[in-house]
């Protein structure tokens, strides 16, 4: 036989790995879809008037090739000791934890736990968060995380404006609390016309503010009792919020114990790696009256149709899809993941543990202060925990050399001072190199001296729920955390469809650098010449992205979406301010907005103005036109999604642009469904003037089960200049350009959660320029298959002028209602099915909204459509009067194992419950519980983990 060569690319990332169907499947899709090629789909879908003109061009990598540019690229970077300290610390993630947890697809991937039945599993590691946070800093009540330290600051802020009696305007903040903190204050404060007063605690007058922060152990190492200052602000009807450190408080009196009202801080350290300046889960406690007022997400425990406990998302009707302008906040994806990662740390060590490691820190920071003391140095405070600063006059320079020659960086302080924050990682070499920076020879001997007074000696227990006593042996942890990812469904175990949430590939090859200690262990305030990959690697990106949205310059800021928003808002508004225009406050949004838009608009102080939808799902042009005439000269910005929220690429948006533009208002595009525009259509040429990207969308970062994400600004050249700076870095990168910043910062640290920045660079550099548009195009062609396939079950809600949706589409359930059907049941029925439901009612109550992704494979996408036929079948069967919808299989989904094997009385069989179209037989996913009851969790309000009984199970 003759040789024939193939044309076959095993090495393709785009096409054999990340894009799902094959050619062949395509060419089957394409006809159940009705066209002759996926050329025809797109031109059919995206109005021909909006199409990009210039290819995205950049040739792709093999995955092989990019981990091979990845290690030469973190080669640039140099790790050195980071003793800088500032919010971020040395620390070790234990092995079992790095493998098991963050590199673990059962966990990186699974999706905000919105639907508990699916979740119970990552609902309980955060619950143990909740637990730890709230044990910990003495506060009952916890939330399961926070973006950053800072931003956490700014939400207890506004947290106290919510709560406070205090009618003052103003807001003091202890200088010892870290720069980027007082920083990202001022930024949340300035639209709102809060007064933030920076000085020192003992010049807090608190008649004069309605809340005041103060940290300990503060950021230049103080360590104090604030009971004094905190009484003094009670008596003036005014919140104290502490801000703090997890393990200091293993040792420290706690902030509840101090009478505070919020605690904050950040769980880095809790095993979780620095990664230039993130991903970390920030905390919040609070006293148990203002735990409605808390933002971000709360895990409850409630009760499964059993009467089992079951744990879930509390109080969600203070989210923002409910109360929108008027929501608590706008945090939307947290770090749900580092919240993970911080709590299995502590079950990890315990308390014995975790104390062991706070008096290591502490007794080598005594007896460094020892060292320094002796030889003549000028030591400071004089109660500390882990951090001294140490005065060194002229010689700075000098020192943070010496030091630097040693491998260390300190912290520079002004300049006559340096300090030095040591943490778990610190050893006997440390402590002999920081000495030798200073000419001093030796170390002097370990003692168990305290180097703080004994009234800040903690006195009371913590984590004493038996969770942080289990056997620490590595099977019984390693098996803990596979028990609790075997309760949940995540993309590792089936397809995720979920409409604007883009659940899509996350492939190993993007993930495996993030743990490289080159990238892990990097200080976000190091030395800039000392993160040289860094800086490459997130330069390309920027540009990539720029490309990409047509934008002018990107902010790798924000660390999330609704961050992004936010950013977004107030970079339009310092424009304005600059115009001479700082009137101009109204911001038009859609009805179908998501919910985050009307929340970020208020945190700016914008006005909202709500624009109808016309019938076909469309912005209505004409109500818009009149209220963006309406707002005439005090019309800031107009805040639209494309493809709109309803799944289709409207006609009109340029029109929607130009009358935004017309009234000398600014147009921010939500970037949210950037996966059905990336190389075909660019935000920033159709008329936006800023977007927001959702890299943990579009850009293949895993979603967390709640966070991590990345939410990069993308602006026009006339808004580069009012980006977010940093006050550690100045301003952000612009198209490869640094800026000169004077805008506020909106994270803690210049680059966001820095480290995961790579994974999208890894998703450009692999798929390459044809590969993103391919992606695109087959999101498009998967979404319209499904809409082809359930049409006829489904009513199909929102297609564009030619009978096509965009990359996702929405299910209408509504006229099953008047036969007690509801969206709910079909959700739930979906879990019976192998499937995490579509995303429910919303944008419109009562629908599904549908997106797969080019991800998934046609056989997948087919089982997904065999499970919507069935459970229509059985709706069908409601309909026609043979069950009623409270008997049937859709009322008592999900179906446990504990059903499976009860005694069977349900009026349909066993099989049809259990094991239903789509379900696998060997490889069923049975939920651990069966469905939730909201109501019972949000009227008995628990938030931290349940006593010993209910743990029975686990114990087994
Ligand atoms: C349209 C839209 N805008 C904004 C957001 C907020 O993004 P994030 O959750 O990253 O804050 C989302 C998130 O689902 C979204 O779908």
């Amino acid at each position: 036989m003759t040789y024939t060569p193939t044309d076959y690319n095993p090495y393709d990332f785009a096409n054999r790995r990340h894009i799902g169907p094959s050619p062949a499947e395509m060419a089957a899709m394409l006809q159940v879809v009705g066209v002759e090629s996926l050329d025809q789909l797109i031109d059919e879908t995206i109005p021909a008037a909006i199409r990009q003109d210039t290819p995205l061009t950049w040739a792709p990598l093999a995955e092989h090739e990019l981990l091979a540019k990845m290690r030469e690229v973190a080669g640039k970077n140099r790790v050195m000791t980071s003793l800088i300290g500032q919010g971020y610390f040395g620390t070790v993630t234990p092995p079992a934890i790095q493998r098991n947890i963050l590199e673990n697809p059962a966990w990186y991937t699974a999706y905000t736990p919105y639907q508990p039945e699916i979740a119970q599993g990552r609902l309980e590691a955060l619950l143990n968060y909740q637990t730890m946070v709230a044990d910990l800093t003495g506060l009952p009540v916890a939330n399961a995380s926070l973006l950053d330290e800072a931003t956490a600051a700014a939400e207890a802020m506004t947290m106290a404006e919510r709560t406070a009696k205090s009618k003052a305007r103003g807001f003091f903040v202890d200088r010892g609390c870290h720069p980027q903190t007082i920083a990202v204050i001022r930024t949340r404060a300035l639209p709102l016309g809060i007064e933030v007063i920076v000085s020192a605690p003992e010049a807090l007058d608190a008649t004069q503010v309605f809340g005041a922060i103060f940290q300990y152990p503060g950021t230049y190492g103080h360590v104090r009792d604030f009971t004094a200052e905190i009484a003094a602000l009670h008596a003036a009807k005014a919140i104290a919020i502490v801000a703090t450190d997890l393990l200091a408080l293993c040792m420290l009196k706690e902030p509840g114990a101090m009478g505070a009202d919020i605690a904050i801080g950040s769980s880095q350290r809790f095993g979780v790696p620095m990664g230039y300046g993130g991903p970390h889960a920030a905390f919040m406690s609070c006293r148990d009256d203002l735990k409605r007022a808390m933002p971000g997400r709360i895990v409850g425990v409630s009760i499964d149709a059993r009467g089992n406990k079951a744990y879930r998302l509390a109080l969600q009707t203070r989210e923002q899809h409910i109360r929108r302008e008027k929501a608590t906040s706008n945090v939307c994806t947290a770090q749900a993941l580092l919240a993970v990662m911080a709590s299995f740390y502590a079950v990890f060590h315990g308390p014995l543990g975790l104390r062991a490691i706070a008096e290591r820190v502490h007794f080598s920071t005594t007896r460094l202060a020892r060292a320094l003391k002796a030889a003549g140095a000028k030591v400071a405070p004089d109660a500390f925990f882990d951090t001294i600063t140490v005065e060194v006059g002229v010689g700075q320079a000098g020192i943070l050399a010496a030091a630097r020659h040693e491998g260390l960086n300190l912290r520079k302080i002004g300049t006559d001072r340096v300090g030095i924050t040591l943490d778990e990682t610190t050893d006997e070499q440390v402590l002999i190199r920081v000495l030798r920076a200073f000419g001093i020879e030796g170390v002097p001997p370990h003692r168990a001296t305290l180097g703080f007074p004994e009234d800040m000696v903690r006195e009371t227990e913590y984590l004493t729920h038996p969770v942080f006593h289990m056997n620490r042996a590595e099977s019984e942890m390693m098996r803990y955390m596979r028990r609790l990812s075997d309760r949940d469904l995540a993309l590792d175990r089936a397809m995720i469809p979920l409409g604007s949430c883009t659940m899509k590939l996350n492939a190993a090859a993007e993930m495996m650098p993030i743990t490289w200690p080159e990238f892990a262990a990097l200080h976000p305030f190091a030395p800039v010449e000392q993160a040289a990959g860094y800086h490459e690697a997130i330069s390309d990106l920027a540009a990539k992205l720029c490309e990409i949205t047509g934008y002018d310059a990107m902010s790798m800021q924000p660390n999330s979406g609704a961050q992004g928003e936010y950013a977004g808002l107030l970079t339009i508004q310092a424009y304005h301010r600059a115009q001479g225009n700082g009137h101009r406050d109204i911001c038009l949004i859609p009805v179908s907005a998501h919910g985050t838009n009307p929340a970020s608009a208020q945190m700016v102080g914008m006005k909202v103005v709500v624009v109808k939808s016309a019938p076909n799902g469309d912005v209505d042009l004409e109500d818009f036109a009149a209220k963006a005439a309406a707002a005439g000269d005090n019309l800031a910005a107009c805040m639209i999604t494309y493809p709109s929220t309803h799944g289709v690429f409207e006609e009109t948006v340029r029109e929607v642009c130009d009358i935004t533009h017309r009234h000398g208002g600014q147009v921010y595009i939500d970037g949210a469904n950037m996966n059905a525009m990336v190389g075909l259509v660019q935000p920033g040429k159709i008329g936006g003037d800023v977007s927001h990207l959702n890299l943990h969308k579009t850009f293949a970062i895993p979603h967390g089960g709640g966070g991590p994400g990345m939410g990069p600004i993308g602006v026009k050249a006339h808004l580069a200049p009012y980006l977010p700076g940093h006050p550690e870095t100045g301003g952000p990168s612009a198209g490869g350009q640094r800026v000169d910043m004077t805008e506020g910062p909106v994270s803690a640290a210049p680059y966001g959660s820095a480290s995961i920045l790579l994974i999208s660079w890894a998703y450009c550099l692999m798929m390459g320029g044809a590969g993103l548009t391919q992606a695109t195009r087959v999101a498009i062609l998967n979404a319209n298959y499904i809409a082809a396939r359930l049409r006829g079950a489904y009513p199909v809600l929102f297609m564009g002028n030619r009978g096509r949706v965009a990359h996702e589409c929405i299910l209408d359930t509504r006229p099953f209602a008047e036969h007690g059907v509801t969206v709910d049941d079909i959700a739930k029925r979906l879990i019976d099915n192998g499937f995490h439901a579509p995303t429910m009612s919303w944008p419109v109550a009562g629908t599904l909204m549908v997106e797969p992704t080019e991800s998934e494979t046609k056989a997948e996408i087919d089982r997904f459509i065999t499970a919507l036929l069935a459970i229509r079948a059985e709706i069908k069967a409601v309909e026609e009067g043979e069950i009623t919808a409270e008997a049937s299989p859709l009322r008592h989904a999900p179906h446990t194992v504990e059903d499976l094997v009860a005694d069977w009385t349900r009026a349909y069989p066993r099989e049809q419950g259990c094991f239903p179209p789509g379900a696998f037989r060997v490889d069923k996913y049975w939920p651990p519980v069966g469905r939730v009851d909201n109501v019972h969790g949000d009227r008995n309000l628990i938030c931290i983990c349940p006593p010993l009984e209910s743990y029975a199970d686990a114990a087994e």
